[in-house]
């Protein structure tokens, strides 16, 4: 199974870019609803989080992990690494791979949780492959509620996009990197902000699911082991009426949260 756990239930992002780019390879999912939000958390306590919401997965058939929360994977893959044997994937580097081919300017753009922000991953990993390009980055952090609050398209999510966009937009990028498990549920709006034919926008979750895609059709023993089907399974540590109307939200259907 692939293993995919976020702090909540934005993560399902990335399972919904799996589900579509990888049918038939089963999903087990955790979100940690019972200790979200992890972006305004220290790194400490995000390590020690992602280690046993990985455990979790891999008691529960996982033989391969993304860690689809971007303030996890910006402190805790490394680490994640190291300790587990199976192949750990994370939202980060095929974002930055995929952000470093595509600006013409070298001017890149990263959004994301103060957590992850204050980590600077996005801009060392930037910087190891292209050291003459520019990051600029900000932290969005008002980004994570109002998406939760279902503010897709309200007037005050405009606002405050705005409020964060413009300095990036001053800076003349023309990549950004949407570092964070809810920002593409707001692609639109930031896309219509940022000017759709100047910035091209970078989302973690399909770019994860391509490198997946890519390592799974070259390795296909590792493949084989991972358990075929569609009955995708969606744990989450504690249960809201908000987050399962987020989940139904992100995947455009009813989804069945399990409360463990
Ligand atoms: N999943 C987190 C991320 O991608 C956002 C929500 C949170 O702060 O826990 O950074």
């Amino acid at each position: 199974m692939i293993g995919i756990f976020d702090s909540g239930v934005g993560g399902m992002t990335v399972a919904r870019a799996v589900e579509t780019l990888l049918p038939g390879n089963q999903i087990i999912y955790y979100g940690d609803l019972a200790r979200t939000p992890y972006g305004s958390k220290s790194p400490e306590a995000i390590i020690e989080y992602s280690i046993a919401n990985t455990e979790f997965l891999i008691e529960h058939g996982a033989g391969i992990i993304i860690i689809a929360c971007n303030s996890a994977a910006s402190v805790a893959s490394d680490i994640l690494r190291r300790k587990f044997a199976v192949p750990i994937f994370e939202v980060i580097t095929p974002a930055v791979e995929r952000a470093v081919s595509s600006t013409v300017s070298g001017n890149i753009g990263v959004i994301g949780t103060r957590a992850t922000i204050r980590s600077t991953i996005y801009e060392q990993k930037i910087k190891q492959q292209a050291p003459e390009f520019r990051v600029f980055s900000k932290a969005c952090p008002l980004l994570v509620p109002l998406v939760e609050e279902g503010w897709l398209n309200a007037r005050e999510t405009k606002m405050i996009l705005r409020k964060y966009l413009t300095p990036l937009k001053h800076k003349q990028i023309d990549t950004l990197v949407l570092g964070c498990t809810h920002y593409p549920l707001l692609k639109d709006l930031i896309g219509h902000r940022m000017g759709k034919s100047r910035v091209r926008l970078i989302d973690s979750s399909i770019e994860v699911g391509l490198t997946l895609q890519k390592y799974l059709t070259a390795k296909p023993a590792i493949h084989e082991t991972i358990q075929r089907g569609n009955e995708n399974k969606y744990f989450v540590s504690d249960m809201t009426k908000a987050a399962a109307a987020t989940a139904e939200q992100i995947f455009g259907r009813h989804i069945d949260l399990i409360k463990v």
